[in-house]
């Protein structure tokens, strides 16, 4: 059973009884897909145009349902997609893939080497990783390339007590240089090579603490996904145990959302809440979508310690703002 909530966004402090009488002419349909995660907001038309209470609606739904989706919005291009996004922060280019337009888009096309049929979330390998990612569907395959979202809150929130107070002390170092031909061996020579010129054109290490305490929700989130190659002080086996059954939390399926896209479709998500996984199952069709990241904060552990930067020594700064 799905259920609707209406928002009318220059009332999101109403009361339930003139929330309700608002709901008759809300422009803004929130619907759940999902008991945990992922809901669809229709009424709205994207772009840098929207106004603040309209904005703030929507940002609160991504943080209360950790990734939401939009039907039909063709008339994004670059420049529009970019405008809307700098209304959620500020956008910031990938650090080592250059942009498909020059600014910040990265462009997720399967003929590039762009699918992500691992679960991680964008950019664990930089200290300040992205706050929210969006992307949009441009060409979408006649089947298959649905990508899957986890909720990393829930998963940590519903751990049984000795697993929350092992993973709370945890620490791990997450690297873009990961094995890339291991992870996808039928990857072609060109890709692997692309792989290694650009994605790894800068080796990232950065120390995460495994559990972050969310900035604006003040939730407590699962940090792992397949950019993270060991727990800091703890030999590779147990590493890879430990992190193999706290990833196995993440990605039970009752904490999941599957879309499927369509031409037109806007997914947006918490980064900070969330993993995903672009499923790799639509052979040789075209798939090309576009996503913005908006720049993110340093993670907080629960013990106050903050993320920290391993290599290279000094970063490039990712290209972000104007
Ligand atoms: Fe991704």
């Amino acid at each position: 059973m799905t259920s609707t909530t209406s928002i009318a966004p220059a009332a999101s402090t109403a009361s339930a009884a003139s929330a309700a009488s608002v709901a008759e002419t809300a422009n803004l349909t929130i619907e759940k897909v999902g008991g945990r995660i992922g809901a669809v907001i229709s009424g709205v038309r994207l772009g840098g145009d929207l106004d603040e209470a309209t904005v703030a609606a929507i940002r609160a739904a991504i943080l209360e349902h950790k990734v939401v989706f939009f039907r039909d919005q063709q008339h994004l291009d670059a420049e529009s997609h970019e405008a809307f996004g700098r209304l959620l922060g500020e956008p910031v280019a990938h650090p080592t893939v250059p942009s498909v337009d020059g600014r910040y888009a990265f462009g997720i096309d399967n003929d590039h080497g762009g699918r992500a049929n691992q679960w991680h979330s964008d950019v664990t390998f930089v200290p300040a990783y992205p706050a929210f990612s969006i992307l949009r569907a441009e060409v979408v395959p006649p089947y298959g390339g649905n990508t899957l979202w986890a909720d990393t809150a829930t998963a940590y929130a519903r751990l049984p007590g000795p697993l929350k107070a092992l993973a709370d002390s945890l620490r791990a170092e997450h690297t873009n240089d990961y094995d890339y031909a291991a992870a996808r061996p039928h990857a072609g020579s060109a890709e692997l090579e692309r792989h290694r010129k650009v994605f790894t054109s800068t080796k990232f290490r950065t120390e995460h603490p495994v559990v972050r305490v969310h900035p604006e929700t003040g939730e407590r989130t699962l940090v792992l996904g397949n950019f993270v190659q060991k727990l800091v002080g703890l030999h590779s086996g147990d590493s890879r145990a430990i992190i193999g059954v706290l990833q196995s939390h993440i990605e039970r399926p009752e904490n999941t959302v599957r879309w499927q896209w369509r031409a037109g479709d806007v997914a947006i998500w918490d980064n900070r809440a969330t993993q995903h996984y672009g499923v790799d199952d639509s052979d040789d069709h075209e798939r090309t979508l576009r996503r913005v990241t908006i720049d993110g904060d340093v993670p907080v552990g629960v013990d106050g310690r903050h993320s920290l930067l391993l290599a290279p020594e000094s970063a490039p700064e990712p290209v972000h703002g104007a």
